[in-house]
């Protein structure tokens, strides 16, 4: 269990921003920022997150200090969120390489993780709980879903701060034996943009290695290896 202390806000820009400034004021490990509304949510690749007041469980952990054993941590975080998800509603839940969390092929939450090594983590987590089909951006109405059920927020508070606390303390080969497990991408045909050497491309997507990258077998029979901070990637 993560049981850090707890800052809620009503309404803030960005609950990744005030953990960042707490972890710098140098908050405890398990520090956790809450909001019940965002008004400049941030996600990944520098795109906006947005959620109706109260109907997403926006919060973000400082983790403290970083060591060997968190170097899959961006994988280990969704996983986290699986476990966490499934123990308040029906579905099973899997993860799109890197941290997106899909429950019925649909996304129901994303990570966004932000890191001084090794000195903290800052774990952003957006859950979303009761958000109608029509309330996501246009862009995001067919991926986007809700754990729906009746679910509250302090309730999946309390289920993600029990199941970060198992997952943050996990060893590298156990995040990718169960990543192994909930790969939403494993033999589905992928396209991706943005990478070093291999700068857009398209293959089947076979795996994670034990460095948490992910592998993509191409047209030719060639396997190609995508690092997380790299690369944005599409389901063809
Ligand atoms: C993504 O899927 O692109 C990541 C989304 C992460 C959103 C959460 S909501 C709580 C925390 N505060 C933020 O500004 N972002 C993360």
């Amino acid at each position: 269990m993560i049981d850090g202390p707890r800052h809620h806000h009503r309404l803030t820009d960005s609950t990744n921003d005030r953990a960042r400034e707490l972890a710098i004021a140098g908050a405890v490990s398990g520090t956790v920022v809450t909001a019940t509304e965002q008004s400049a949510g941030r996600g990944r690749h520098g795109r906006g997150w947005s959620a109706p007041p109260g109907a997403a469980l926006l919060c973000s952990f400082v983790l403290r200090p970083l060591e060997r054993r968190h170097s899959l941590l961006p994988l280990a975080v969704p996983l986290a969120v699986c476990e966490a998800a499934e123990s308040l509603a029906p579905g099973r839940c899997q993860v799109k390489w890197p941290n997106d969390v899909w429950i019925r092929e649909r996304k129901v939450a994303g990570v966004l993780i932000e890191a001084r090594p090794p000195e903290w983590a800052v774990l952003g987590i957006g859950v979303n709980l009761a958000i109608p089909d029509e309330k996501f951006p246009e862009d995001l109405r067919w991926p986007a879903t809700s754990l729906g059920h009746g679910v509250d927020a302090e309730a999946a508070l309390a289920a993600i701060r029990g199941a970060l606390g198992r997952w943050t303390v996990a060893e590298p080969a156990e995040v990718v034996e169960e990543f192994a497990r909930r790969d939403a991408l494993l033999g589905r045909r992928i396209s991706w943009h943005g990478g070093g050497a291999q700068a857009t491309g398209s293959g089947t997507a076979t795996g994670i290695d034990d460095r948490g990258n992910l592998l993509v077998r191409l047209p030719e029979g060639d396997t190609v290896t995508l690092g997380a901070g790299e690369v944005s990637l599409s389901l063809e």
